[in-house]
């Protein structure tokens, strides 16, 4: 069977992607469904390829028994094509990947990573100007929404 290709994406791929990146993959692992997977995490900005996520990011998610070691790449329009879901995870990262899709196909794959929160929608907001409880804010979103993420796409995976 094909692996379902999910990609989360946000700014800098230095906090918010990364974190739900790792999060997934560990509910997966947990729930002995990870084959059924292949999981990435990019940026919409090239700032910060090549680095690893941002300390502030690894602490919180250290601390929440999460460790991140991915190193941070851009989006590529090829990506549209390749991925089966894309998960944005502010408006304007949507608005930045749906500008990058060539066919109507493409731009159907792409939704917001808060549809599919069971307390909010909108944007997961941005940590990265912020203090400390702003990372852990980031943590919680991006926690429960993949639980339910991970559920919806288990229970239809044309989610
Ligand atoms: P991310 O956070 O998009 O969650 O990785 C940001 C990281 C860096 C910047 C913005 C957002 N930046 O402006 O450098």
């Amino acid at each position: 069977m094909k692996p379902f290709r999910i990609m989360f994406i946000c700014s800098g791929n230095i906090c918010r992607s990364p974190l739900a990146h790792a999060v997934f993959e560990h509910l997966t692992r947990e729930a002995g469904v990870e084959y059924m997977f292949e999981v990435e995490s990019s940026g919409t900005s090239a700032y910060h390829v090549g680095e690893e996520a941002d300390s502030r990011m690894r602490q919180t998610a250290s601390r929440h028994g999460i460790r991140l070691n991915h190193r941070s790449r851009q989006l590529f329009r090829n990506d549209l094509a390749e991925y089966d879901l894309l998960l944005p995870m502010d408006s304007r990262n949507f608005r930045e990947t749906v500008a990058l899709c060539r066919t109507e196909d493409e731009q159907l794959k792409v939704k917001m990573f808060r549809d599919f929160d069971p307390e909010g929608t909108g944007d997961v907001p941005d940590p990265w100007y912020g203090g400390m409880e702003g990372f852990e804010t980031v943590w919680s979103i991006v926690k429960r929404t993949s639980v339910s993420l991970l559920d919806a796409i288990r229970r239809e995976p044309a989610a």
